[in-house]
């Protein structure tokens, strides 16, 4: 009999969907995350992922994703060893395991109060890792937070959920709260949100959509004079894409041939303050 979730709501029931997507990515002859951790937790969970027919693409573009993520955590904790980490929108992730973030960091897992009791039923304890339950825009979780540290902050599917208006202001608070830091998150521009609104791999998500989606990466910079863009990472133009399979490779190949077709697929933009 395998582990049973609570009732999540229905925002808070997309994160088995990328869940599914890196234990499925791990399960490919050439994995590009490699998420043992996620694969584990699928299979100890008494729920139907195949209901949510995922295509290979996608799956791919979720792994990648958050191999991006992944290396900008672990590039600037390399440089900041006493840095704090945050994980906004956490889900059932485990990122802190992949990139093996060394004791003298803390690392926050941020998401919903029903998302961390399930996270704390179905991930190993680890000294230095700190679950917050709370919705990311109530002002008051960042109080628990180490304000005195460079952090590095970083969404992995979130920024869909969020009105562009609460997107912004936590930025801000973000931006206050800490000296120095980096983010980076999955970004969408809006034909992406139309896009996720309409195919079939993302039906589960497309009613819950909130925001408009940014098309100018450096929009953000007028947001606060702090936020610099450092890269924006169109994921076909990645050099993981030479080992994806024939179709998926030659679809991203034909994708990066133009920065404005690159957009309209996944994108994660990366920025200091
Ligand atoms: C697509 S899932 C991604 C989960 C995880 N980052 C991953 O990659 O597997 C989006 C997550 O954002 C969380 N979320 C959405 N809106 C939120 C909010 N306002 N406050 C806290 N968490 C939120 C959901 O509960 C869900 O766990």
């Amino acid at each position: 009999m395998g582990a049973t979730l609570p009732t999540f709501t229905a925002v808070e029931d997309s994160l088995l969907l990328t869940l599914y997507c890196r234990a499925l990515d791990n399960r490919l002859p050439k994995p590009v995350l490699s998420d043992t951790t996620a694969d584990e937790i699928v299979r100890k969970l008494d729920y139907d992922f195949e209901q949510l027919k995922v295509n290979k693409n996608f799956i791919l573009n979720v792994a990648l994703r958050a191999k991006k993520l992944d290396e900008v955590a672990s590039g600037f904790i390399r440089h900041h060893p006493d840095a704090v980490g945050l994980d906004l929108g956490a889900g059932l992730d485990t990122r802190m395991v992949r990139i093996a973030a060394p004791a003298t960091v803390d690392w926050y897992d941020v998401d919903y109060p029903a998302v961390v009791a399930a996270r704390e039923r179905l991930i190993p304890d680890c000294v230095n890792a700190h679950n917050i339950g709370a919705d990311v825009t109530d002002p008051d979780w960042l109080n628990t937070v180490p304000s005195d540290r460079p952090a590095v902050i970083v969404a992995d599917g979130l920024m869909g959920f969020l009105a562009k208006e609460d997107f912004m202001s936590l930025l801000n608070r973000l931006i206050d709260h800490f000296p120095s830091g980096e983010m980076a998150f999955n970004s969408y521009t809006s034909f992406a949100i139309w896009a996720s609104r309409h195919v079939p791999g993302t039906s589960s998500v497309a009613g819950l959509l909130k925001f408009p989606g940014v098309d100018d990466p450096r929009e953000l910079e007028h947001w606060n004079p702090k936020l610099k863009l450092i890269r924006e990472i169109l994921l076909t133009r990645e050099p993981e894409v030479a080992e994806y399979p024939t179709a998926v490779r030659l679809y991203n190949r034909l994708m990066a041939t133009s920065t404005t077709l690159s957009r309209k697929g996944t994108i994660v933009l990366h920025y200091r303050f």
